[in-house]
């Protein structure tokens, strides 16, 4: 079983997408975040204000690495995981890469009332958005497969993915009915 990555900005909805494919399909989710987190016994936000985003990227890359090993899983990958051109190298060698495009305006409305990403904790986010979209741009649609998930819930975008990628749920399969 390959592994399915999923990529796109902060607030695409890659995390609640993954942990709904993970449950249709019956295959582990792991969020390459969170590893980071647990690793690092700190959270994100305090990885950047304490080490600096350039030790965030490093630390980032060696998951990528040691996660596109593991077979059979679905990946949430942090929004910047694009950065590294050897990340979407790996991730494509690995399993078919989706990239979950999403508009700057949906962007900001997911993503407003939290405060756990420190690249939109600052006074504007709505300009960050949109710059840093518009240089990953290019970046994320080197996936195998865009869908856009403005104005979608989770279920409508995580079925489509799944139609793309012809799999049909675990609990179905091998039953008639
Ligand atoms: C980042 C996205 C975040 C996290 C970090 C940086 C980015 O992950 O890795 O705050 O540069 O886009 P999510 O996309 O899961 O929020």
């Amino acid at each position: 079983m390959r592994l399915i990555s999923l990529i796109g900005f902060m607030g695409s909805g890659k995390t609640q997408t993954a942990r709904y494919l993970g449950r249709v399909l019956g295959r582990r989710v792991i969020s390459t975040d969170q590893e980071i987190e647990r690793q690092e016994g700190r959270s994100i936000a305090i990885i950047f204000q304490e080490e600096g985003e350039a030790y965030f990227r490093k630390r980032e890359e060696e998951m990528i690495q040691r996660l596109v090993g593991l077979s059979g899983i679905v990946l949430d990958c942090g929004g910047g995981v694009v950065l590294k051109a050897r990340n979407v190298v790996l991730l494509k060698q690995a399993g078919p890469v989706v990239y979950l495009e999403t508009s700057p305006e949906w962007i900001h409305r997911r993503t407003r009332h939290k405060r756990h990403r420190p690249l939109l904790n600052g006074p504007n986010p709505q300009e960050v958005i949109a710059d840093l979209l518009a240089a990953r741009e290019t970046l994320y649609q080197q996936a195998d497969y865009t869908v856009n998930t403005d104005n979608k819930t989770v279920e409508t975008v995580g079925r489509e993915i799944l139609r793309i990628l012809d799999k049909t749920p675990q609990r179905s399969r091998g039953t008639k009915s």
